[in-house]
């Protein structure tokens, strides 16, 4: 009786305890850090996790050109399908709540932002988009991922400008 009772003891702290401690991460894409110096904040004020989204290919200032219609930003983003490769895979099964913060591209979220969502196992889980812009709002990239990814718990995104 006394062991059943210890037993029962030890399993209600181990389950009180997986409770308490939600696993945060905070991933972003950034091409020219301005993106990352925001998830960098958010990782230390909800102690959580940090990781960044990097491309196979780095993004040149040519590639960012998006008054040159052929550069590499602009067909990515000319093309909805485009998934420019990841340099590494990442799944975020382990965590509880993952913000995922991304320079608005073209009203939107980059395509390596869908690359990386896909990959990442994310039904199910609460993700918190961010994103800084030039001006542009991000509840467009926001409701394109509603759509295409309806299984996981989009919340209201955060403009950080
Ligand atoms: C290819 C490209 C497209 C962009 N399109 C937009 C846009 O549609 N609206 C906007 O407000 N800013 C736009 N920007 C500006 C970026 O969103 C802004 O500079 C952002 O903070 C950059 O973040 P990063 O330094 O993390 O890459 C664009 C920038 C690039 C390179």
């Amino acid at each position: 009786m006394k062991r059943l009772f210890t037993i029962l003891v030890v399993a209600m702290t181990v389950l009180g305890l997986s409770a308490q401690t939600k696993k945060t991460v905070v991933t972003y894409f950034s091409a020219t850090g301005t993106t990352e110096a925001v998830a960098k904040q958010l990782a230390k004020g909800n102690k959580a996790d940090l990781y960044a989204i990097e491309p196979a290919e780095k993004y040149t200032a040519a590639d960012l050109d998006w008054h040159d219609k052929k550069s590499r930003s602009s067909v990515e983003m000319n093309d909805k399908n485009a998934r420019p490769a990841l340099k590494s895979k990442k799944s975020l099964a382990k965590y509880d709540v993952i913000y995922i913060g991304y320079p608005i591209w073209w009203g939107v979220a980059p395509r390596i932002i869908n690359t990386f969502i896909e990959q990442a196992e994310l039904d199910g889980k609460t993700v918190i988009p961010f994103a800084t812009s030039g001006g542009s709002g991000i509840e467009k990239s926001v409701s394109e991922f509603r759509t295409a990814y309806p299984n996981v718990k989009w919340q209201k995104g955060m403009l950080k400008n």
